[in-house]
């Protein structure tokens, strides 16, 4: 099939749903082809504990998307979340050996600013240039070919544990899949859901999924910041199963229906029945106190969020406020709940930049594997601007992906 060299595959191993994404490059971009979603059994807060339940469904998940897109599905880019990613800023400085800055030099570079010691139980899944200087003039996104004596990076890196990271290519690579990069979730869901002019003057982006809150960061069109927190809408059903005494399906089902972020935005407080648990009877309840367990839950979780940004002191360089994605970004209430802790625009953020089958995967949970498909089309692409194509860096992740696969053999 001549299709199928042109074809991207996102692999989102979230914590409620596996989600492969099958996009096709065109002339004008990139078209969605395909998509398949199975529920996922086999992850707690983002990270894989069962390797044959996550096995089993992203072998469902992909079948999905090939009868969609009518294709066969080898290679994925596969994302990364859970409470082990670890990112920091770093910076390094070096002469330009010719006066002119050449690709050498800006490997150099990156490669003086990547020189610091990373735990052998760590790996670093991504190094991303956040702007370069040349002797006195910052804020440089393509050097290359500009004339100065010293050329100063700073970069983002980021790091996840070396074990979970193997999970998710020895569960890919159980599916029959090859992973060609590991990619963290926040990164992607950015991607998918963030406009070039609110990277530029500085936005939030957090994804709050079943397991996990995503946080990305940026500003001057790089990023600044990200985390993982291991908190996400499973906590909020589950307080609603304790706190409600019913059972967590019915839990998921209430708050989807009648949940509202906090008691205050309820319009008209009405009676709701809920299932009990050992055949007890139905219970009547009252929403209000449906949503008081809900909003201390949500609160916190984007509090956690908030105070990712006041340890780093950007909490007041986002002037283009907040974007929510992920499944819970759906809750009622949630952009407004948001906009009173963040004091900032909170709007909800679409898979946008892609065409195809494009109302398909048009809700916030599908931010991250759209941004996957974004991410492996970026890489194919020369450019400094928001990522090197290093190939000492991506050389290094190839091999390392390697290396895991013998070992697994
Ligand atoms: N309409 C809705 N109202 C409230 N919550 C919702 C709604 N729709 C989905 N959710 C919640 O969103 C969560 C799932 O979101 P998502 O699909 O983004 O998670 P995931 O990618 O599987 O998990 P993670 O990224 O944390 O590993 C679930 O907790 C689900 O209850
Ligand atoms: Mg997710």
């Amino acid at each position: 099939m001549t299709r199928k060299d042109e074809l991207i595959v996102g692999l989102d191993i979230g914590t409620t749903k596996i989600c492969v994404i099958v996009a096709e490059r065109t002339e004008n971009g990139i078209d969605i082809v395909g998509i398949g979603t199975h529920p996922s059994r086999g992850l707690r807060k983002g990270v894989v504990v069962d390797i044959d339940a996550t096995v089993s469904s992203i072998k469902h998940a992909v079948e999905e998307a090939e009868l969609m897109a009518d294709c066969e599905i080898s290679s994925v880019y596969a994302g990364i979340a859970g409470s082990h990613i670890r990112a920091f800023n770093s910076h390094g400085v070096v002469a330009v050996k010719d006066r002119e800055v050449s690709p050498g030099d800006v490997k150099r570079v990156i490669d003086a600013a990547k020189a610091v010691s990373i735990p052998m139980d760590r790996e670093v899944i991504h190094v991303i240039p956040q702007e370069f200087i040349i002797d006195d003039q910052d804020g440089i996104r393509e050097p290359l070919g500009m004339s100065g004596v010293r050329l100063e990076a700073k970069i983002h890196i980021v790091t996840a544990a070396v074990t979970s990271a193997q999970n998710i290519v020895k569960c890919a690579n159980k599916a029959g899949l090859n992973v060609i990069d590991i990619v963290l979730e926040p990164l992607a869901s950015a991607e998918a859901s963030l406009a070039a002019d609110e990277r530029d003057l500085g936005v939030c982006l957090i994804d709050i999924g079943g397991g996990t809150t995503d946080v990305a960061v940026f500003g001057e069109g790089s990023i600044q910041h990200t985390a993982v927190l291991a908190l996400g809408g499973a906590h909020i059903s589950n307080d609603i199963a304790v706190g409600l005494r019913t059972p967590f399906e019915e839990a998921e089902r209430i708050k989807k229906k009648f949940g509202v972020a906090a008691a205050r935005y309820l319009a008209s407080d009405d009676v709701i029945s809920v299932p009990s648990v050992g055949g007890r009877r139905p219970r009547e309840v009252s929403r209000k106190i449906l949503c008081d367990i809900i909003e201390p839950r949500v609160d916190e979780i984007l509090n956690l969020a908030r105070q990712t940004l006041v340890r780093e002191g950007l909490e007041r360089r986002i002037p283009s406020g907040v974007v929510l994605t992920g499944g819970c970004s759906a809750l009622e209430g949630m952009l407004d709940l948001a906009e009173e802790i963040f004091e900032s625009p909170v709007r909800l953020g679409m898979p946008t930049r892609v065409g195809g089958l494009q109302d398909v995967v048009r809700g916030p949970m599908y931010a991250t594997g759209v941004g996957l498909v974004l991410y492996g089309a970026e890489q194919d692409r020369q450019t400094t601007r928001f990522r090197i194509r290093d190939d000492s860096i991506f050389g290094r992740v190839k091999q390392r992906m390697r290396d895991w696969f013998y070992q697994f053999e």
